[in-house]
């Protein structure tokens, strides 16, 4: 039966480095806070207005199709993750095949934050199953700089996002080869949707957008962070053993984990949770911050190429996010 595998990988990120000494002259924050709390010393941000997510994606699938040895014309579907997308619409996706010269290609956007790429990824798992499409370009890709509260007030969530972008190429196993991509599990809860949402503009509102609104800073990313943490650190262990128990598996089968890059500390007490060592665990928050739907594939992408796992290793991916969404990803390399 034909299965899914990763053909290569690629990822972008903007020129710019914003350290937290720089968001600290912008709002009353330190270095010290927003590294103890969140692992991060600086991100990315897009060096001037224009920029859209999409741009961001075009040098990530670029390098992805390079590394796969095949051309970015062979790519014969987008998955585009995202919850920056350039425009309201149409979606990223769609301008994004554009910008890589793939007139008639199917451009899917997919709106699950954090979950965003393992949401993407089990679409395109069946998609490749199913015989359906043979190359599936899956990218994670967000501008958060243009889209946070540079006050005091927007201070809680101003400091973790940052800005990038990534690809995973994917395509069906040979005759009696190993299936790459082993099982995707996604999940979502939507009575979690307000703790961490962006308001409006809404089509819910008529108007959709109103001076009220700005002024009680409903344009700005809200979140309720303790509750967050506490449904990350409860859902990411919860679903990472879900998903190995069903193949048989167990944490110390695991040759690197790549959890989403939301908090080192999220990360730190989910190991400790599982007993896993730190040293298999993929870690970039201090360098990238928040990169929501790229997160995973960035980090795989930079794992991948420090030579940090090769082919045959076992590689577990988890992630939880707005919505709330969670899920994990099992894969062979
Ligand atoms: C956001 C987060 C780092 C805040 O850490 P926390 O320990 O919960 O901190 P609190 O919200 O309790 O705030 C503690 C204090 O720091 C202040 N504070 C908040 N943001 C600050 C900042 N950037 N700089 C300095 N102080 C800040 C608060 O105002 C509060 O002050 P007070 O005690 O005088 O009221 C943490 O809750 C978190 O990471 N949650 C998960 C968020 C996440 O993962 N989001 C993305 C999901 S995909």
């Amino acid at each position: 039966m034909t299965r899914s595998k990763f053909l290569g990988f690629g990822h972008y990120v903007p020129t710019k480095v914003v350290t937290n000494d720089d968001l600290a002259k912008l709002f009353d924050t330190s270095d010290e806070w927003i590294q103890q709390r969140t692992g991060i010393k600086e991100r990315r941000f897009i060096e001037h207005s224009g920029i859209g997510a999409s741009d961001l994606a075009v040098p990530a699938v670029k390098m992805a199709c390079e590394n796969a040895g095949v051309g970015v014309d062979s790519i014969d579907a987008i998955i585009f993750a995202t919850l920056s997308p350039d425009f309201n619409f149409p979606g990223s996706g769609c301008f994004l095949g554009d910008k890589l010269g793939l007139p008639g290609v199917p451009a899917l956007d997919v709106r699950n934050q954090c979950s965003g790429f393992l949401y993407s990824l089990q679409i395109a798992d069946a998609w490749i199953r199913c015989g359906m499409y043979r190359r599936v370009a899956v990218v994670g890709g967000e501008v958060h700089s243009t889209g946070l509260d540079f006050t005091d007030a927007g201070r809680d969530v101003a400091v973790l996002f940052g800005d990038g972008a990534a690809c995973a190429l994917l395509g069906p196993t040979e005759d009696g080869e190993e299936p790459g991509v082993l099982d995707v599990e996604i999940h979502a809860d939507g009575s979690g949707a307000k703790e961490l949402w962006l308001e409006a503009p809404a089509s819910a509102y008529m108007p959709r957008l109103t001076k009220e609104m700005i002024d009680e800073r409903k344009i700005w990313p809200a979140m309720n962070g303790k509750q967050v943490f506490r449904w990350a650190t409860k859902k990411m262990p919860e679903v990472m053993l879900s998903v190995l128990e069903r193949n048989g598996l167990s944490m110390s089968d695991i040759d690197l984990l790549v959890p989403h890059q939301a908090n080192k500390r999220i990360n730190e007490f989910v190991c400790q949770k599982l007993e896993f060592p730190a040293e298999k665990v993929v870690h970039n928050i201090e360098r990238y911050g928040n990169t929501t739907a790229a997160s995973i594939p960035l980090g795989l992408s930079e794992a991948i190429q420090q030579g940090r796992v090769s082919s045959g290793d076992t590689v577990l991916m988890a992630a939880f996010g707005s919505g709330f969404t969670w899920g994990a990803a099992l894969v062979r390399l």
